[in-house]
């Protein structure tokens, strides 16, 4: 039988390590911009999944394609291709305007993404004068792993986790000023939510982004 609240409360307190703060809801199923608790009770849910994940719950055809799919061939290993991972891959690319063919990296959350971008950062950098320092800006957040978190400009997700990974300096948002000063033959990236969505909803202005992106080609 399915557990209650206060059923799933306990194996919680028993067995998931408490680094969220949670809500008293234990949320059973979903369907559309509802989701349902173990109680029965109905609720408008404002956020419907975060994030990429912001399809609202259990879409007919996202269902559908998860079950094809996981009937078909759940997991491979990376050492082959599959047709699936191709097609997302070119799908991706034509979404992406201003890079040329963009090419897809593909991993399984933002914080990975983050440190595949500083990697490649870096390794560009060390073939172009040994760049390796990463600008990023006050305020910002860009995941949990190390990396990521020491590119995340709030100390507030970084307290009692040092050291963390060095060569990350930090600019105020839409300081263009000190952007400019910041730039020097050592960087290799910056590293910039256009909207910072984790540390309040505060947006770049398009002139801090013009000038970001004339910065970036002057250094590269
Ligand atoms: C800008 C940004 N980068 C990275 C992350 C980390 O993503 P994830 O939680 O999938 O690791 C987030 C998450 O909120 C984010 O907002």
């Amino acid at each position: 039988m399915a557990l209650n609240y206060d059923g799933v409360k306990s194996l919680y307190d028993n067995y998931v390590i408490g680094n969220y703060g949670r809500i008293p809801v234990a949320i059973a199923r979903g369907e559309g911009s509802y989701v349902w608790d173990t109680e029965g009770r109905k609720y408008l849910d404002f956020i419907t999944g975060l994030a990429v994940n912001g399809l609202g719950h259990c879409h007919p055809r996202v269902v559908e394609a998860i079950r094809r799919q996981a009937g078909e061939l759940l997991h491979i290993h990376n050492n082959f291709i599959w047709e699936q991972q191709g097609r997302l891959a070119e799908a991706l690319s034509k979404q992406t305007t201003g890079m040329g063919q963009a090419k897809v990296f593909f991993c399984n959350s933002g914080t990975e993404s983050t440190e595949a971008g500083i990697k490649i950062a870096r390794l560009w950098g060390k073939q172009h004068g040994g760049k390796s320092r990463i600008l990023s800006l006050e305020n910002s957040f860009h995941g949990r792993t190390y990396a990521a978190l020491s590119a995340t400009g709030q100390t507030v997700y970084q307290k009692g986790l040092d050291p963390l990974v060095p060569g990350f300096d930090y600019v105020p948002l839409n300081d263009i000023t000190a952007l400019e000063k910041a730039f020097d033959e050592r960087t290799a990236a910056l590293i910039c939510e256009p909207v910072q969505g984790e540390g309040g909803v505060f947006l770049c202005d398009p002139r801090f982004l013009e000038a970001a992106r004339r910065l970036c080609d002057k250094h590269q």
